[in-house]
C-alpha cells in the first residue's frame, strides 16, 4: 500500500501544531505559572524549548522523515537493530496511554461546554463552583458519555486518513482556535484590574525560582510539543522526502508558544480582576474561571467560547496521540485503514473507562496517592514520555551520529544552514550533550531519586 503524504506544507505545519497545542497550553501551562510564580516560570519553560524540546522535536520529525514507517520500524532502521526497534514501539504504546487518559479529561471539557452553552455555570462563590466540578466528576454516566462522545468525534476524523482527516480539520479547526483566543484574549485585556494579571505573567520574581521549578518546565516543554511518544515520527513519516525541517518546526514551536502565552494572558486578565486566587491548581479553568465569568456582562458566551476552544485543542491533539498505534497496525500488522482507526478507538475507549471513572467507582489510589488518571498520567509524563524522548535523542545524536544525522537534517533547510552558520553547532551541543543529560535529571527527579 502506497503511504499517504500530506498535501502541503502548511497543512503539515498546522497538524503539527494542533498536536503540540493542547490541553498542557491552555489548561496546564495557566496552572504552573500560577503555582511556579509567573514570569520566572515562563523564562524557565522558553529555555527549556529552545535547548531540549526544539532539537527533540527535528530529531523525532527526522527519524519519520527518512524512514516512512511508523515509530517501530523507523527506529528499527535508524537504529539497525530489533532492540531499537523495540523502543520505537514503546512510545507508540504511550502514545496509546496518553490518548485513553487525555480522551477521559478532555470528556470533562466537552461536558463543560455543554455546561456553559446550557447556562449551568453560574455561581457567585467558589465553593459553589467546586461543589459544582465535584459532583460531576463523580456521576460516572457523565464522565463515560463524554469519554465516549469524544473518542467518536476523534474516530470520525481519523476515519479519513492523514490528508482528508487529519490534515483538513486541523486546517479548519487552528484557525478557529486562533480566532476563538484573540477574542478571549481582548475582552480579557478590557478587564478593570487586567494590569495586575500582566504583571503577575510577565513581571519576575526571581526569589521564586528553585529547582523544582526548573524540572517542572522541563516536563511541560516535553508535553506541550507531544514529544516522546510517537507522535512526531508518526507525523514526520507522512512528510515529503525533501521538506525542511527546520522551516516547519520554528514555526510550530512559535505558535505553540504564543497560544500558551496568549493563554495565559487570558486566563490570568480575568482571575486578577475577578479577585481570585492565581495559585488554585488543575481546578483553575474548572472552578476558578466560571466565577469570575459569572460577574461579567456576556459570561455564558464567554464560558462557552473558551471551553470550545479548548475542546478544540483537545481533539486536534487526541488524534496525534492515537495515530501512531494506528499507523503501527496499518504498517506492521497490515489492517486497512478504517479498521485501524474502529480497533484503536475502541480500545482507547475501553482502557480509558478507568481513568474517566478515576472520580467515582475507581476513585480508589493506584499509586502512592495517585488515582487511576493521576497514576497514568504519572507514569506517562514523569517516566516514558521522557524516556521515549531519550531514546530520540541518542538514536540520532549517538547511534547514528551527527556526522550522518546533520546532512539529513540539512535537506531542504539548505538556505537557512547557509545563513545561520551557528546551526550545525546548536544541533550538535543539544542532541549530543543538553538534551541527553537534562532529560536524564529531569527522568531522575520524578521518580524521586534527586
Ligand atoms: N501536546 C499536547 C498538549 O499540549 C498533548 C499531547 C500529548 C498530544 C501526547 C499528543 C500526544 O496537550
Amino acid at each position: 500500500m502506497k503511504r499517504e503524504h500530506w498535501g502541503s506544507r502548511l497543512g503539515f505545519i498546522l497538524s503539527v501544531a494542533g498536536s503540540a497545542i493542547g490541553l498542557a497550553n491552555i489548561w496546564r501551562l495557566p496552572y504552573l505559572v500560577g503555582k511556579g510564580g509567573g514570569a520566572v516560570f515562563l523564562f524557565l519553560y522558553l529555555i527549556c524549548l529552545l535547548l531540549i524540546g526544539f532539537p527533540v522535536l527535528i530529531s523525532e520529525i527526522l527519524i519519520g522523515r527518512n524512514t516512512e514507517e511508523a515509530p517501530g520500524m523507523a527506529f528499527e532502521k535508524i537504529g539497525k537493530s530489533k532492540w531499537w526497534g523495540m523502543g520505537g514501539r514503546m512510545t507508540i504504546l504511550t502514545g496509546f496511554m496518553v490518548s485513553t487518559f487525555y480522551s477521559a479529561v478532555a470528556g470533562w471539557i466537552m461536558g463543560y461546554w455543554i455546561e456553559a452553552i446550557t447556562g449551568h455555570l453560574q455561581f457567585t462563590t467558589f465553593s459553589e463552583a467546586s461543589d459544582h466540578y465535584n459532583h460531576l466528576v463523580s456521576n460516572p454516566f457523565w464522565c463515560i458519555g463524554f469519554h465516549f462522545a469524544f473518542q467518536l468525534i476523534c474516530v470520525g476524523v481519523l476515519f479519513y486518513g492523514v490528508r482528508q482527516g487529519i490534515e483538513r480539520w486541523n486546517k479548519i479547526l487552528m484557525p478557529m482556535l486562533f480566532a476563538i483566543l484573540i477574542i478571549l484574549v481582548i475582552k480579557g485585556l478590557s478587564q478593570p484590574g487586567a494590569e495586575k494579571g500582566l504583571e503577575f505573567l510577565f513581571k519576575p520574581d526571581w526569589s521564586k525560582l528553585t529547582p523544582a521549578m526548573g524540572l517542572m518546565a522541563l516536563g511541560q516543554s516535553f508535553f506541550t510539543l507531544s514529544l516522546g511518544q510517537g507522535t512526531m515520527v508518526t507525523y514526520g513519516s507522512y512528510l515529503n522526502r525533501k521538506e525542511s525541517l527546520i522551516k516547519t518546526g520554528i514555526p510550530v514551536v512559535i505558535m505553540d508558544t504564543v497560544v500558551a502565552l496568549l493563554a495565559a494572558v487570558a486566563v490570568f486578565t480575568i482571575v486578577f480582576s475577578g479577585g481570585a486566587e492565581p495559585a488554585s491548581g488543575p481546578g483553575l479553568i474548572f472552578n476558578t474561571l466560571p466565577v469570575a465569568w459569572s460577574q461579567m456582562p456576556g459570561g455564558t458566551v464567554l464560558a462557552s467560547a473558551f471551553f470550545f476552544l479548548v475542546f478544540i485543542a483537545a481533539v486536534t491533539s487526541e488524534i496525534s496521540a492515537m495515530e501512531p498505534t494506528i499507523a503501527y497496525l496499518m504498517d506492521e500488522k497490515k489492517f486497512k485503514r478504517k479498521n485501524a482507526v474502529l480497533l484503536c478507538g475502541s480500545l482507547v475507549f475501553l482502557v480509558g473507562i478507568p481513568s474517566a471513572l478515576s472520580y467515582s467507582i475507581f476513585n480508589g489510589n493506584l499509586i502512592g496517592d495517585m488515582n487511576f488518571l493521576e497514576s497514568m498520567d504519572f507514569i506517562c509524563s514523569s517516566i516514558l514520555i521522557p524516556f521515549g524522548g531519550f531514546l530520540a535523542v541518542v538514536l540520532v545524536g549517538w547511534k547514528w551520529g551527527l556526522k550522518k544525522a546533520l546532512p539529513e537534517i540539512r535537506v531542504g533547510s539548505e538556505s537557512v544552514f547557509d545563513r545561520y552558520s551557528f546551526i550545525p553547532g546548536y544541533f550538535w551541543v543539544c542532541l549530543k550533550y543538553t538534551a541527553p543529560i537534562l532529560i536524564i535529571f529531569v527522568f531522575l527527579n520524578s521518580i524521586g531519586v534527586i
